[in-house]
């Protein structure tokens, strides 16, 4: 880890932005070492410009806001309950450096752009243009994706993009939940790459068990990321 992400992790509680107010850990947080290691191949530095993509808990955007000091950092994620609780710790926190939106992170956050770095707490079918669109020359992109059209066959990668194009791709170990057109609260079903799901025309995915519906590969209105 290097200075910059240890100083600043060390400045950050984990457990004051993971754990609720009745004592349970939010379960869209990630775990600190991961987050970190995540960070250090961003190459976080004082002055930099951040999107990242997975609110979640905030704890990997107060971290951020440490290691950035007078950069700045846009968080984005789909689910506006989370988004509310981040930026009021955020603000308890005095990180004046940060904005927190709900939005589709698939698209990025054009107001803020271009950005030093990109980083994806949050799986995305395919590199979205839009983040590789944002991010400025020699600016780099960390993120999950898919290795293979299997559930849960993740990687991350860290590329640099140069004159608009996203090169030097290198894999690192590391999985998290898949990016979704809809705030998912079952984990433990993936939104892709399950045969036995389908969608209701109005109601929600469920795994069909008559015979009679037909089956489709894609379960949740993927349309809208591909
Ligand atoms: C593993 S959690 C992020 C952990 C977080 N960085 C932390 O420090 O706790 C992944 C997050 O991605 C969010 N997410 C999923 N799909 C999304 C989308 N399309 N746009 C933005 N956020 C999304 C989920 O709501 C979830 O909070």
């Amino acid at each position: 880890v290097t200075d910059t992400v240890a100083a600043a992790a060390a400045a950050v509680d984990y457990d004051s932005w993971v754990m609720t107010d009745d004592g349970h850990p939010i379960p869209q947080s990630t775990t600190d070492y991961l987050i970190h290691n995540m960070l250090v191949l961003l190459g976080v530095a004082p002055g930099s410009r951040i999107l990242e993509i997975g609110t979640g808990s905030g704890y990997s955007g107060a971290v951020i806001a440490k290691a950035v000091g007078d950069g700045h950092l846009v968080s984005i994620d789909i689910d506006a309950g989370l988004v509310e609780r981040a930026a009021g710790l955020h603000q308890k926190a005095n990180h004046t450096n940060v904005e927190v939106h709900a939005a589709d992170g698939f698209l990025g956050w054009v107001p803020a752009a271009p950005y030093d770095g990109v980083i994806g707490w949050t799986t995305p079918h395919v590199l979205p243009q839009a983040w590789v669109d944002q991010t400025a020359d020699q600016g780099v992109i960390v993120t999950p994706v898919k290795l293979a059209e299997v559930a849960g066959a993740n990687a991350v990668v860290r590329c640099v993009v140069s004159q608009g194009q996203p090169r030097d791709g290198s894999p690192q170990p590391g999985s998290f939940i898949e990016l979704a057109p809809e705030v998912i609260t079952d984990f433990a079903l993936p939104i892709r790459y399950v045969d036995a799901s389908r969608v209701e025309a109005a109601g929600p995915r469920h795994m069909a068990l008559d015979p009679a519906v037909p089956l489709s590969r894609d379960a949740v209105g993927v349309s809208a990321h591909r």
